[in-house]
């Protein structure tokens, strides 16, 4: 017996970490028990590392080790004991991300991205993947808006995450069973009908 594990992706701007607690709360109101996470972080050193991550200049290799690193930390920590406990964990990101920025974004090849995948996650995807999906200039728009100051990512240019975007939507073309893309375009009562509709799909 185990839970489920729920992951939410998207360009930074998508809107995600409000659907996040918003779907945290959905689900412990129909009885789950639910571990509510993020990457890079989930642990006391994951929270150490992303602080590096988002504000230190490094190469792109770097960057990718240290994602892995404190996810290595995250599944050890956090996620396996939580599945196993039979709970859910629901995590802001997770491995697509590494793929979509490091990858996508950043140029990183595919099949260092792969070897690192396969070495520190032994496998375990989550069972269902939420995209969300918008288009980069309104993504930058709503970044602006929020007027918090922007960390290393946010700071790329339009480019970058036009590629990270496409990166994304490649990785839900190619697993359209586990990542199910939505469109995060509209109002958050349309969005979260949408993800009720995922979510009671996958509760039976
Ligand atoms: P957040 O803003 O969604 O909390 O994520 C922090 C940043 O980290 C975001 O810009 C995406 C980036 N990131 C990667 O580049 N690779 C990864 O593997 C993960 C988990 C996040």
């Amino acid at each position: 017996m185990r839970g489920k594990f729920i992951t939410l992706e998207g360009i930074d701007g998508a809107g995600k970490s409000t659907h996040h607690q918003w779907l945290v709360k959905l689900l412990r109101e129909h009885g789950e028990q639910v571990v509510a996470t993020r990457e890079p972080g989930g642990t006391p050193l994951g929270e150490r590392l992303r602080e590096l991550l988002l504000t230190q200049p490094m190469h792109l290799e770097t960057e990718a080790l240290l994602m892995f690193a404190a996810r290595r930390e995250h599944l050890d920590k956090l996620i396996v004991p939580a599945l196993q406990r039979g709970d859910w964990v629901v995590s802001d990101r997770y491995t697509d991300a590494s793929f979509a920025y490091q990858g996508g974004g950043r140029g990183l090849d595919r099949g260092k991205l792969e070897i690192l995948e396969t070495w520190v996650q032994s496998g375990l995807q989550p069972d269902l993947t939420l995209l969300f999906d918008v288009p980069v200039e309104m993504a930058r728009a709503r970044l602006t808006t929020a007027g918090n100051a922007p960390d290393r990512f946010e700071r790329e240019q339009q480019a970058f995450f036009e590629r990270v975007r496409q990166a994304y939507l490649d990785r839900a073309q190619r697993e359209p069973r586990r990542i199910v893309r939505i469109d995060a375009t509209g109002s958050l009562d349309e969005i979260r009908k949408s993800l009720e509709k995922v979510i009671s799909s996958i509760c039976k």
